[in-house]
């Protein structure tokens, strides 16, 4: 589906992110209060997407870090995935990265996410390192960069 928007999300959607990212992550989610503390912290922008304001199915939090950027995490609630959503959250991040002067973005996923892998390859991320016990459950995540 080509239908889906991607907007700045305001402090006023902390809430909904929270919700949102819950739904996404399940056992590996970041708990509402540090995802809702995103909002305040330096050269992080959040960004959401549906197929209209009222209803917002994907997120995507970004860092703005100068010549690099850090795609944070991003995540699709499961009733809408396999739509295009989360790929036009993926883009959104990569363009507002490069308007605001990044050459490259980076990201850490979990080695086990074949969905999350096949959808950063599939952008244009390739594998340039892993981190061993990376998560808190003791998973390991590949390191992976995108040109822009
Ligand atoms: C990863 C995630 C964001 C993908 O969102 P989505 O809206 O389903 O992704 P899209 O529909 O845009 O898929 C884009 C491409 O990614 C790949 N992809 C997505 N889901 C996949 C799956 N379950 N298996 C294999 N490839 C998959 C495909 O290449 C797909 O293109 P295609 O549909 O034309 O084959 C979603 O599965 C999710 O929220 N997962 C849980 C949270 C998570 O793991 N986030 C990433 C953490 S680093």
């Amino acid at each position: 589906m080509s239908g889906w928007r991607v907007w700045t999300a305001s402090p006023a959607d902390s809430e909904l992110l929270a919700a949102l990212e819950a739904q996404a992550f399940a056992a590996r989610s970041w708990g509402a209060k540090s995802i809702m503390a995103s909002f305040q912290a330096s050269g992080v922008a959040v960004l959401l997407g549906g197929e209209n304001d009222e209803a917002p199915r994907g997120f995507a939090l970004w860092r703005d870090l100068g010549e690099d950027a850090e795609l944070l995490t991003i995540g699709v609630v499961p009733e809408a995935r396999r739509r295009g959503l989360g790929a036009s959250l993926l883009n959104a991040v990569l363009e507002r990265a490069k308007t605001a002067g990044a050459e490259k973005v980076y990201l850490e996923v979990a080695d086990e996410n074949p969905a999350a892998l096949a959808l950063y390859t599939g952008a244009g991320f390739s594998t340039i390192g892993a981190r061993k016990s990376y998560y808190r459950d003791g998973g390991d995540a590949a390191v992976m960069v995108c040109s822009l």
